[in-house]
């Protein structure tokens, strides 16, 4: 049956059409570039007041472990099997066809939406801003379609989409230089956070630590449930593999790409979230959206919480940009399978970029981010996310099944099976707890998905013709 074929892993990684100039540093970049952004900046405000109060440090801890390990089943999936495309090519070759479009489809939605929620996210700081200055925007272009409120569309979430879909169709290099430096003013604010934050942490802010227990107490959620929310701020790892092939040794430095980034932003999330309640009383945080500048003007350092805001609003651009990047690789391997419509293939021949697929994935995100609410697109790239890490618990499984124990060279997962199902445990329990309305979406979005395979992709796939890298 077409739904379980595979596709044989390539001995020669190095056929691409796309340049390899990438190394460990330009990957860290991209990796740090796509995770830290709304979560950090935005998140943690209703994630302490809601859910778990200062252990809200543990609750990034507890997301850390979890999307550590599937980083760890990457990590080995990567160095195996070097492809484009991520968990899509990955399981292409040890769980079918069927599985790895289905993971292809929920990946370019997650992807699609979490730009989205960024740049709607954003949208809502540049207005406040705008609305300060006295500036206010016709009300049916202020926020996304809702009749009730009399709002139509989110017209400054669509015009910054639009800037990004151009900047990211420009050489892959070029468009990481901005991001670099994106990512070094975003460390910049949170250090200057950090430093000055740190004189003003009142000890007696921590106490309670855990003020609503670890799975809740009073109606608020406790440290699991702040888990579940956080999750979203640790999503944008999966841009590393996407870049596999301008990738210099893809096999030793996607692993150090992947495991690197997720690391490096743990260790900064809890200190930064360990600085914020030990500043500001945790309840003190309901409601706020800017929690890191509202931290700096509560300890009378308006100068500060002004820097911060306008770098935030900036660097929240870098989660965009990368993953719009990685977005349109994964659409461009995709097609390249015969999965998705050919024109989606063509590299531009100057600049070596995949432009259809940037264009199209670029105009989708812009009509998301336009007409749906942040609350429902942010759930939605949860549930996504987290149904696919579970088809890569098991694609591990089944990878050391079928091709047996990684080489000496490569990345190995230590405690397999063990690691594996502890990974779905904890994916499933995450995925339940989201709302109704995100499960109804969702399986929307997979018999969406089911049509176009059934449709197009088994159809046109290129394993109906030959084996083809
Ligand atoms: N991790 C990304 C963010 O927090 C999606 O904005």
């Amino acid at each position: 049956m077409k739904f379980f074929r595979t596709k044989e892993i390539p001995q020669n990684v190095e056929t691409t059409q796309l340049k390899r100039n990438l190394k460990t540093k330009d990957l860290l970049i991209l990796g740090i570039g796509a995770i830290v952004g709304t979560g950090i900046f935005t998140i943690t405000g209703i994630a302490a007041s809601e859910c778990a109060g200062p252990a809200l440090t543990l609750s990034f801890l507890i997301a850390a472990v979890a999307v550590g390990i599937s980083g760890l089943f990457y990590a080995e999936f990567a160095s195996r099997i070097p492809m484009i495309g991520g968990p899509y090519a990955y399981l292409y070759s040890v769980l079918g066809e069927g599985i790895a479009w289905l993971t292809g489809w929920l990946m370019i939605l997650e992807f699609m939406l979490a730009i989205s929620s960024v740049a709607s996210g954003w949208a809502g700081y540049l207005q406040g801003w705008l609305n300060s200055l006295g500036i206010y925007l016709p009300k049916v272009l202020r926020a996304s379609f809702n009749l009730k409120n009399g709002t139509y569309v989110d017209i400054l979430a669509m015009l910054v989409l639009l800037f990004v879909t151009l900047w990211v169709s420009q050489e892959a290099k070029k468009m990481l230089r901005l991001n670099q430096w994106m990512v070094y003013v975003k460390f910049g604010i949170i250090a200057l956070f950090v430093t000055i934050g740190m004189f003003f942490i009142n000890l007696k802010n921590l106490t309670p630590f855990m003020p609503y227990g670890f799975i809740g107490a009073h109606g608020k959620g406790g440290v699991m449930a702040g888990a579940a929310l956080v999750f979203f701020a640790y999503l944008g790892f999966e841009s590393v593999p996407m870049a596999v092939e301008e990738v210099e040794n893809p096999q030793k430095r996607i692993p150090q790409g992947v495991l690197g980034s997720i690391v490096l932003v743990a260790v900064l999330y809890m200190i930064v979230t360990l600085m914020l309640t030990g500043i500001v009383p945790f309840d003190k945080l309901n409601g706020i959206k800017d929690p890191v500048a509202y931290a700096m003007r509560a300890i009378n350092q308006p100068l500060v919480a002004s820097i911060i805001s306008i770098t935030a609003v900036l660097t929240l651009l870098t989660v965009c940009i990368s993953m719009l990047y990685s977005l349109s690789r994964l659409i461009y391997a995709i097609s390249k399978d015969g999965l998705l419509p050919e024109s989606l293939q063509k590299v531009d021949h100057k600049t070596q970029v995949p432009k259809n697929a940037t264009f199209v994935a670029g105009i989708f995100s812009m009509i998301f981010a336009g007409v749906f609410p942040l609350n429902l697109l942010a759930e939605f790239v949860n549930i996504a996310t987290l149904m696919y890490l579970i088809f890569i618990a098991i694609g591990i499984i089944i990878l050391r099944q079928k091709f047996g124990e990684p080489h000496k060279k490569e990345f190995k997962t230590p405690f397999v099976p063990m690691l594996p199902i502890l990974s779905i445990a904890i994916s499933g329990y995450l995925m339940f707890r989201l709302q109704a309305v995100t499960w109804l979406s969702f399986f929307v979005a997979l018999i969406l998905g089911f049509i176009i395979y059934f449709c197009y992709g088994s159809k046109h796939s290129l394993l109906d013709t030959k084996n083809k890298y």
